[in-house]
Parts: structure tokens; sequence; C-alpha cells
């Protein structure tokens, strides 16, 4: 697999392994670990599955085959295009304008049922992400 240029200098980057050097040593932690990367990154670069690796004190080729077997932990840098933003009324007021805006090519959807979060973005794995900022959109698309 061709691995994706990634910024392990970013602040969300180092957010991951604060939290997840905080999780006990052990090989029952391998899948939270890489849910809180996938959660903070919304995809596992090789860092994070090195850093899992290193932390648990497991071969970086087990923890790929961990990864590898949940469809939830996504390996492939997320495809802003393959994302969509709530536009609805309350997420249109909210900002969700703004956002489709700043990224360009991200698809548009209608109401999502989760207006008090609004804006509402949704990932390829259908995931949905609340009060989502550009700020949150520029982290999410310089990994
Ligand atoms: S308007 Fe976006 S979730 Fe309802």
């Amino acid at each position: 697999m061709k691995e994706e240029v990634f910024d392990t200098t970013s602040a969300v980057f180092h957010d991951a392994k604060n939290a997840v050097s905080e999780l006990p040593k052990t090989r029952e932690n391998l899948l939270p670990a890489l849910e809180i990367f996938q959660q903070k990154l919304h995809w596992l670069p090789e860092a994070s599955i090195e850093y899992v690796a290193g932390h648990i004190m497991l071969p970086v080729s087990e923890v790929y085959a961990i990864a590898t077997g949940y469809s939830e932990l996504n390996l492939l840098k997320p495809d802003i295009t393959q994302w969509h933003v709530c536009m609805g009324v309350a997420c249109d007021l909210a900002g969700a304008s703004e956002l489709a805006t700043f990224v360009g090519d991200i698809k548009q959807i209608d109401c999502q049922f989760l207006c008090a979060l609004a804006p509402v973005v949704v990932d390829p794995h259908e995931q949905l992400y609340g009060r989502v900022t550009t700020d949150n959109l520029r982290e999410w698309l310089k990994k």
C-alpha cells in the first residue's frame, strides 16, 4: 500500500499519541489505541500503526493485520470528495455554507436529524461529526 504524506508534527497527531500513551501497554488495548487514532485522524497513517505497535509492543505487521480486519478502521487517507455536509436549515444557519465553500468539492446533503449539533459533516463511512468548523476541516484535509 502506498503511504500518503502525513504530517507527524500536527497537533492532532500529538493529541492522539498522548491519549494512546495513557492506555496500559496490554494487547487488550490494541483496538482501543487504533480507535483513538481513527477517531482523531479519521484514518490510520503508517505513523499511527507504528506508534501503536511500539506502545503495545507488538510487531507492526500484526497491528496492520488487526487494523485491516475492522471496517471502521481506515488505512487510506480520507477523500474529502466522498464526504458530505448537511445543508439543512439548522446547519446552514450554523455555517454549513462556509464549510462547503471552504472545501469546494464536498457533496451537500439534506438534514441528518442532528440539528442540535449543526453544522454536521458525514464521512465516507457514514460517521457523523457535529459542530464542525473550518479549522476541523483544515486539520482533516492536511492529513
Ligand atoms: S439541518 Fe443539519 S442535521 Fe438538521
